[in-house]
């Protein structure tokens, strides 16, 4: 008797819509896809769903910079998913977008529903205002001097000189960095969520202590939440929470508050039901035999609600969010649980959208690389605590190379190869000869039979290899369910050492030569590729596409859980042995880690690393020229308000440069070989404004900015020093 099918509707965090994944992101949707398979794998119904998360200022201003509408810009974002998520077999069920009809109703009813209960309220709030833009100024897009120890151009809320925090209202000569104005203060009436409301915070504290039967949250994540609750001073310290922002704003309008808007954190998580309900009213969900409209699905009491996050974001989903859910009451559910993950570095540093270190997932496919090595290294690294992992090369190609080559792989090629040559491809009538029994403890409450195993006693190796089988098959299994996949994996390659210990002491290839002892040698090899199809069964949740090789080879149905306790058929036929991975050659690794810009960036002898700008090939040797000339130059510090790729362009980036005129310059500069755009955009650089615009066959490019080259490889953009500001006057 199988166990009923657990429902569950599973959630990774929504990706800014500004901009590509990077391999955070990858990261963290390998884990929810490993996890979620790993479910399938046991027939229970997962509604697996993403979005792109595409309100807020940011996205609002980029769009501007680029002078196309937020929609534009995140169509654009949303049209390069596809490739990275089926790229790395990522398989969600749906993805969709906050920026839908669903999250609009979805948001707003769960707004009006607050409100009745009393929970919302306005209050003025006092906040800078760019007067020359006309909007309210995010805490991010205002800078100043440190109130404290005088640094220039600090951000509102922290010096990183001294470290000291603040308010943005205490930093001295405050300026917006979008228009360089000086902020004024002014009010507006915000709405507020009542979050220190005594009933909001009674539920959090039982939620947060038991979000579900059986489920807890993880310990670190739980003592943050202690301190933000107060539970050490024995003081309440939840602060209401400030929901709304005034026009101009990219986001869902306030019901009957005209020129407000929710705040993007308010709508963002709704954007987890909007896909949901997007994809229930799509049919979709019927695939797994879910029959119920979406609202029903939601709030039964037997629907299971996970969300994979990472630990910056846990503030929203273990306090606001699980507060909105239950306080708007049916038929919204409070999370069953919140799965946090620590943050993926690359040889160390962190992985940043403004600076774009790492590995580039995009570059990753582009290199033809294997999704799936790097599918077993996340998953090797991972477990259930919020620890950082760190991506390091020799470590990935070690374990790709040695663990799943030298060791699962192995098995097979060894095995199968025999099979097919001395049997035609046909495994052993009996392969565990005479009935030895071996048990394996209790199962879990769903899992199926059979629960006995009978195996050869004249091969009490093969018995004890079965035993160690499944000894830990229990153990993988709490692992995976746990989110231990870095044990999962240690166990399995355990098992592989065992079966590879196995096979070289058996010596199938020396009995090979004896015609009398065929039948032993055909027990041999079967009983070793059952191990094999067993390991592949444990790993097809981390490898699902060589889980499929595996099947085709093997000429089995798709492996279930099941399929970690049985043994192939008697006289059951398998085909040849075909290629199912290859090893990482380490120049592969190398090259990703150079990324792009390194590739490129070789002086070529046609356009010297001299030449810069696509308009301009300084001569080798430069004549002197007087002050007057000079001061032909107008050379003013622009702000990087965009930076894009070029269609079809081998050298240039296109560049949207704010030089503090009112309107945006473009400028096609040739260094699209050792930046990517990302990590220009914000960044100062100084420009030639009053080049004479050039007409290229990508459009118009008005200006140039300046740059360092020499000999070697590498262009280095200019940049001021702190303080300067767009417009400035560079002499
Ligand atoms: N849009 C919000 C989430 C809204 S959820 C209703 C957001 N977006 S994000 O693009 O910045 O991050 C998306 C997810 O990626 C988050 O869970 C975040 O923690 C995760 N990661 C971002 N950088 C990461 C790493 N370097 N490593 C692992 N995960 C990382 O936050
Ligand atoms: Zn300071």
């Amino acid at each position: 008797m199988s166990a009923p099918r657990r429902k569950l509707f599973v959630t990774t965090a929504l990706p800014y819509a500004n901009g590509p994944f990077h391999i955070g992101h990858i990261m963290e949707y390998i884990q929810a896809d490993i996890w979620v398979r790993f479910q399938r794998m046991q027939d229970h119904a997962v509604h697996f769903v993403g979005a792109d998360d595409t309100h807020g200022a940011p996205i609002m201003l980029k769009a501007e910079a680029e002078g196309v509408t937020p929609q534009q810009l995140v169509a654009r974002i949303a049209a390069t998913r596809k490739k990275h998520l089926d790229g790395f077999h990522i398989r969600f069920d749906h993805w969709h977008s906050t920026d839908s009809p669903e999250n609009v109703e979805l948001s707003q009813d769960i707004y009006r529903k607050l409100k009745a209960q009393g929970l919302i309220y306005a209050k003025p709030v006092e906040q800078f205002y760019d007067p020359v833009k006309a909007m309210f100024l995010p805490d991010r897009y205002i800078k100043g001097t440190c109130p404290k120890c005088g640094t220039k151009d600090q951000y509102g809320d922290a010096c990183e000189n001294c470290s000291s925090t603040y308010a943005p209202t205490d930093l001295v000569d405050p300026y917006s960095t979008l228009t360089g104005a000086k902020p004024e203060l002014r009010k507006s009436e915000h709405l507020f969520f009542r979050l220190s409301d005594p009933a909001i915070v009674a539920f959090l504290r039982g939620w947060t202590k038991q979000p579900a039967p059986g489920q807890t949250l993880q310990p670190e994540v739980l003592n943050k939440i202690h301190e933000w609750l107060g539970d050490a001073d024995g003081a309440d310290k939840l602060t209401d929470w400030d929901i709304s922002r005034d026009a101009p704003y990219f986001g869902i309008p306030i019901p009957d508050e005209p020129g407000k808007y929710f705040y993007v954190w308010l709508d963002a998580p709704v954007g987890y039901l909007a896909s949901l309900k997007s994809y229930f009213d799509s049919g979709k969900a019927k695939a797994y035999g879910e029959q119920r409209p979406f609202a029903e699905f939601l709030s039964a009491p037997d629907t299971e609600q996970f969300h994979f996050i990472g630990k910056d974001i846990v503030y929203f989903h273990t306090l606001f969010w699980p507060a909105m859910l239950k306080f708007a009451g049916a038929p919204y559910k409070v999370p069953t649980n919140v799965f946090v993950h620590g943050f993926l570095t690359a040889l160390g540093e962190k992985m940043s959208k403004s600076r774009g270190t790492g590995i580039s997932p995009d570059y990753y496919l582009d290199l033809g690389l294997d999704p799936e090595w790097l599918r077993y290294y996340i998953a090797a690294k991972l477990n259930d605590r919020v620890e950082d992992i760190d991506f390091n090369p020799d470590d990935f190609v070690a374990r790709v190379n040695s663990d799943l080559i030298g060791k699962y792989v192995n098995i097979a090629s060894r095995l199968i190869a025999i099979i097919d040559r001395e049997f035609d491809g046909q495994l052993a009538a009996e392969p565990f000869g005479r009935f030895y029994s071996a048990k394996f403890g209790p199962l879990e409450p769903q899992e199926k039979e059979p629960r006995e195993w009978t195996i050869g006693e004249e091969d009490r190796a093969a018995a004890n290899c079965l035993a160690a089988i499944l000894g830990l098959n229990r153990e993988i299994f709490g692992a995976y369910q746990q989110r231990e996949f870095g044990k999962a994996m240690r166990s399995i390659m355990f098992l592989a050492d065992q079966i590879n210990e196995y096979v070289d002491q058996a010596r199938p290839w020396v009995l090979a030569r004896d015609p009398e002892r065929r039948i032993e040698l055909q027990r041999i090899c079967s009983f070793g590729i059952s191990a094999f199809k067993i390991l592949s069964a444990y790993l097809k949740p981390v490898l699902p596409a060589l889980a499929e090789r595996v099947e085709m080879m093997l000429q089995i149905a798709p492996m279930s859980w099941n399929d970690t306790r049985t043994i192939l058929a008697s006289s059951h036929k398998i085909q040849r042995y075909k290629h199912l991975m290859s090893r990482i050659d380490p120049k592969q690794i190398d090259a990703l880690i150079e990324g792009p810009k390194i590739a490129a960036t070789k002086p070529s002898p046609v356009a010297p690393p001299a030449a810069f700008d696509s308009a301009a090939t300084p001569a080798p040797a430069v004549p002197t020229i007087s002050i007057d000339d000079f001061g032909k130059l107008d050379l003013r510090i622009g702000r990087i308000v965009n930076a894009e790729q070029v269609d079809g362009a081998d050298k240039l980036l296109k560049l949207t440069l704010d030089i503090g005129e009112g309107r945006n310059r473009t400028v096609f500069a040739g260094i699209k070989s050792a930046y990517l755009p990302e990590d220009l955009i914000g960044r100062l650089t100084p420009m030639v404004a009053n080049l004479a615009p050039r007409k290229m066959k990508f459009g118009l490019s008005e200006g140039m900015v300046l740059a360092a080259s020499g000999e070697g490889p590498g262009i280095f953009l200019l940049a001021p020093d702190a303080g300067a500001l767009p417009g400035m006057r560079v002499k």
